[in-house]
């Protein structure tokens, strides 16, 4: 369920009409629902609340501010991949001992930089938990901490090589991925790296894939992480937390994504009872159906057999298409038609629909939003609405081109708020430098 639903023939977010949002802030534009980012996220919380679970959303998915901020007052704590999604963790006020700082290759400056934090509650240690993700990244934040006298809370990521059943690029429980440390390693790396007193070594980390969207792939690697935790707590180590990270998924294409309850019915029941403390990462679970991209149709052709839609959106804004063959449904926000799609799937066909591409204006035949799709008759000055676009949109959004990132609105009921101003050309130029000619 999200709150943009079409009424009277035109596409609202809220109380909101987005015809008016379009006039207003300009397109393309990327607009979220208050009430809807809320609603996933107390819905998740409440999902696993049996466990008493510590929810980081993970920022990467959706990183403005506003928005980390609205789930900051909401409960939510934060899973950060940089030196930069750190920054803006601290930004809005999270508390440091709440955020994970996980990624596959931390710099030594981003682990000096989050071992610098005082910790509100208890000044010993910086970030609450680094999650780790080789033997390498582990001696070197054991080095940077003891140089800096801190002890650094460590979850170990593991492999569980299981399948997620998904796209290949975001497949990230498989052996032969890049991702964490292959399990059968980890009692080894626990008695080799406990002897570092800047260490303490107390979670397992997980992060399958994304989306994931059955849950039997989860089951089998928690259940793989809790027979490892078995074995390190019989060789005395003190394991306190299990993290079993992101991935849950979302509506693309009707109603795919399994809703948070169904996860946790099958998850909670393998944690209860472990004296664990779990901590969970969605990210595109609570924002991507919060959000939809609005853009302008500039002009319609055909070529060939094709008709087109050139929107004034393109892979700078929206990546995923291009990137995964990412489905994202599109509408026209006030069709003259007056047709409504009775749900947003794929195989969408209504009568009175035409077979078009909607394509961006940047210089790639790669630079497309939507491929063969019935919709009803589009003209210049239409706008569109991409739908699901609230995670891994913006935050995936580049200035190929030189074009200027577009802006950003949080609607709630009926009021609009800027959250991201649209940037200009200055903005585009600001960090670069002209050498001076002798
Ligand atoms: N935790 C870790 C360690 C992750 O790597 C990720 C996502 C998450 C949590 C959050 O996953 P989520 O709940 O949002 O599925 N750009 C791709 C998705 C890449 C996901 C990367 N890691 C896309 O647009 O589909």
């Amino acid at each position: 369920m999200d709150y943009f639903q079409y009424q009277d023939g035109v596409l609202r977010c809220e109380e909101t009409d987005l015809r008016e949002i379009a006039e207003k802030f300009g397109t393309p534009l990327y607009v979220y629902s208050r009430r809807t980012l809320l609603d996933h996220f107390n819905r998740f919380r409440d999902a696993f609340s049996k466990l008493n679970p510590t929810v980081c959303f993970s920022i990467k998915s959706c990183s403005n501010l506003a928005i980390l901020k609205l789930l900051r007052d909401a409960g939510s704590s934060f899973d950060v991949v940089s030196g930069g999604e750190l920054q803006r963790a601290l930004e809005i006020g999270a508390d440091p001992a709440s955020i994970a700082f996980a990624g596959v290759g931390k710099t030594d400056a981003e682990i000096a930089h989050a071992l610098n934090i005082p910790r509100t509650a208890n000044n010993a240690a910086s970030v609450g938990w680094f999650n780790v993700e080789s033997e390498a990244e582990l001696d070197n934040i054991a080095t940077i901490a003891e140089q800096k006298g801190k002890r650094a809370t460590i979850a170990l990521r593991i492999n569980p090589d299981v399948d997620p059943k998904t796209h290949e690029y975001t497949t990230t429980g498989k052996r032969e991925t890049k991702f964490g440390i292959d399990i059968e390693r980890a009692p080894r790396i626990f008695s080799e790296f406990s002897k570092r007193k800047s260490l303490d070594l107390a979670g397992i980390h997980l992060h399958i894939g994304s989306p994931v969207n059955t849950i039997e792939p989860y089951v089998q690697s928690v259940s793989r992480a809790l027979k490892l935790i078995d074995t390190l707590r019989a060789s005395g180590h003190a394991i306190r937390a299990i993290n079993i990270g992101g991935g849950f998924g979302a509506h693309y294409d009707g109603g795919e994504a399994p809703p948070a309850s169904a996860y946790a019915q099958q998850l909670a029941p393998l944690l209860t009872g472990k004296n664990l403390q779990v901590h969970l990462e969605p990210g595109r679970s609570i924002a991507a159906n919060a959000g939809i991209l609005l853009t302008k149709a500039l002009y319609t052709k055909s070529s060939g057999q094709k008709n087109y839609i050139i929107a004034d959106a393109a892979i700078t804004e929206l990546l995923r298409p291009a990137l995964y063959g990412a489905f994202h449904f599109a509408w026209p926000i006030a069709p003259t038609s007056g047709l409504i799609p009775p749900d947003r799937r794929k195989d969408l066909k209504l009568s009175g629909t035409t077979l078009v591409d909607i394509v961006g204006p940047v210089c790639e035949s790669g630079d497309f939003l939507a491929k063969d799709r019935w919709l009803p008759p589009v003209t210049r000055g239409d706008l569109i609405a991409i739908f699901s676009a609230g995670a891994y949109g913006m935050s995936m959004s580049s200035h190929y081109n030189s074009r200027c990132k577009p802006a950003e609105v949080l609607i709630d009921g009926a009021t609009p708020t800027l959250i991201r101003r649209r940037e200009t050309y200055e903005d585009l130029v600001a960090a670069e430098r002209i050498p001076l000619q002798e």
